[in-house]
């Protein structure tokens, strides 16, 4: 069962993902050469808390950290650590936040300084690509409808989406019903209705949709070794269309 939230629900999931927002805001303007990935989780701890938030990430199936970052070939679940940023990489920032029981959960990749014209082009693909999906969700459609728009607009440009990871239904707990993937599985899934509340996540790589993973358990790395983008709202499906809830309140699109 797909769950279609309360008026009361959607603003404690509204609340949850406009601290998440607001996270990605910070550590967005924190990326520059230099800085540790573990310098971004320990800023993220901190805005969360003092929000009133909980880290959601944390202790997820024994996840180590608050955030996801995840540098250049990494496309999700990079485990923030000790290593510093450098000139020309592209950084995808993951945050979930727990608020009152609801959950908030998204993503946005960023430049560490100047990036070449193939990491600029996937950046806003990927990017783009959310915003197709996003303008799917619409009553009536299905989770398919999603999915094609995510990968049409991936594959016309020569990038491929990645198939072992998945978008998600979100509310009381960070993953529920449906699963949303970003390519099409070849069956149109359960149809949106207005109350359900969607976390739409593109992986997009530069190369192959191949994904390994390291022996940390978490790190997810192309196969190839090319770069990959990642960009992610949590959405209500309105009767209008869907209504983005992870906006940082100053309403920077993409963040
Ligand atoms: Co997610």
């Amino acid at each position: 069962m797909i769950a279609l939230r309360t008026e009361k629900e959607i603003s404690f999931l509204r609340k949850a993902n406009e601290i998440t927002a607001e996270v990605l805001v910070a550590l967005a303007g924190m990326i520059e050469p230099g800085i540790r990935t573990k310098d971004l989780d320990v800023a993220a701890a901190k805005i969360i808390r003092k929000a009133g938030g909980i880290p959601a990430f944390l202790g997820y199936r024994d996840y180590p950290a608050c955030t996801c970052i995840s540098v250049d070939e990494v496309i999700v679940h990079g485990i923030p650590n000790d290593r510093r940023l450098r000139e020309g990489q592209i950084v995808s920032i993951d945050v979930g936040v727990k608020w009152k029981g609801y959950y908030g959960d998204a993503a946005l990749t960023v430049p560490c300084g100047e990036i070449d014209e193939l990491r600029r082009r996937l950046m806003e693909t990927t990017d783009r690509a959310l915003a197709a999906g996003i303008a799917a969700a619409v009553p009536g459609n299905y989770v398919s409808d999603i999915s094609r728009a995510v990968q049409q607009c991936c594959e016309s440009q020569g990038f491929s989406v990645v198939r072992a990871f998945v978008g998600h239904g979100i509310g009381t707990r960070l993953h529920e019903e449906p699963q949303i993937p970003n390519y099409d599985v070849g069956s149109r899934g359960p149809m949106l209705r207005p109350g359900m509340v969607l976390a739409i996540e593109p992986m997009v790589n530069a190369g192959i949709y191949e994904v390994r993973v390291l022996d940390d358990g978490w790190t997810a790395v192309t196969a190839d070794g090319k770069p990959s983008a990642h960009f992610e709202h949590s959405v209500v499906i309105r009767e209008q269309g869907a209504e983005i809830l992870s906006l940082s309140p100053k309403r920077v699109w993409g963040m």
